[in-house]
């Protein structure tokens, strides 16, 4: 196998400081993904997503974390009040490492029970790998379905058993919604809580009034009574 040099990704991609190319390399290593297989889905502020080819020549997906990222204290504020997360303070690492434990974590809950989200594959310190959606598939801010109403009762029911499930989005809308071939993926979790966190019941509010916004086909206070009772 050809020796995996950090010099390697640093040319390739500035996106990464050492610490994440050292975090990178050690995923390669451990075999989840191919050497020179990495490619660009979105470079975001907070948020790096790649896609990648494992040995069995199936995409994955990998969203890296920047280490210095400009919303910290906003993320902090989301993670510092839920209760499986207690004792944080303010250490920027720990609290990145948490944030994408929980994403993590909050994959595996939607997937067991049934909710259409990416199949997690690992997490190691601020990387997560799991499942590549499509293509990747597009979000529905960019390709709105065909058949609306039918695209949002899905998300609608989604949202109900989420709810039921004891855990809330938190960051729901247009943009953490995959058309997948006309059928919704929900992805991006790491905002997602359950109910004996102070914020529930704000973040639940929010995700029914975004997706409100961005389907118009329910009100916020329908979808809210749809998803309570
Ligand atoms: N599993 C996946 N399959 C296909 N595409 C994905 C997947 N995960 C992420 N993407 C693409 O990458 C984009 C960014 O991902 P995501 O929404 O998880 O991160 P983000 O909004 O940058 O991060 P955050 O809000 O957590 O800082 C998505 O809009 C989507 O286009
Ligand atoms: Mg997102």
């Amino acid at each position: 196998m050809a020796k995996i040099t950090k010099e390697k990704f640093k040319t390739k991609d500035s996106v990464f400081d050492n610490f994440t190319l050292k975090n990178i390399i050690s995923l390669m290593r451990k075999g989840f993904f191919l050497e020179d297989s990495l490619s660009p889905i979105k470079i975001g502020k907070e948020a790096v997503v790649f896609a990648a080819e494992t040995k069995e020549g199936k995409d994955i997906c990998i969203k890296i974390y920047r280490l210095e990222t400009a919303n910290f204290n906003q993320m902090y504020r989301y993670i510092k009040s839920d209760p499986r997360f207690i004792g944080l303070n303010h250490k920027m690492r720990k609290i990145i490492f948490a944030w994408v434990q929980r994403e993590y974590r909050n994959l595996l809950l939607m997937r067991k029970e049934g909710v259409p989200v990416p199949e997690p594959i690992k997490f190691q310190q601020n990387i997560l790998l799991m499942e590549m959606i499509g293509k990747p598939a597009p979000m529905v801010k960019d390709s709105p379905p065909k058949d609306v109403k039918k695209f949002f009762e899905e998300v609608l029911k989604n949202m109900k058993i989420m709810y039921n499930s004891g855990l809330v989005h938190g960051d729901l809308s247009k943009y953490n919604i995959l058309n997948d071939n006309e059928k919704p993926v929900l992805i991006d979790f790491s905002h997602s809580t359950p109910p004996n966190n102070p914020i529930y019941k704000e973040l639940l509010e929010r995700d029914c009034k975004n997706i409100a916004d961005d389907f118009k086909i329910m009100s916020k206070e329908e979808i809210l009574d749809y998803i309570l009772n």
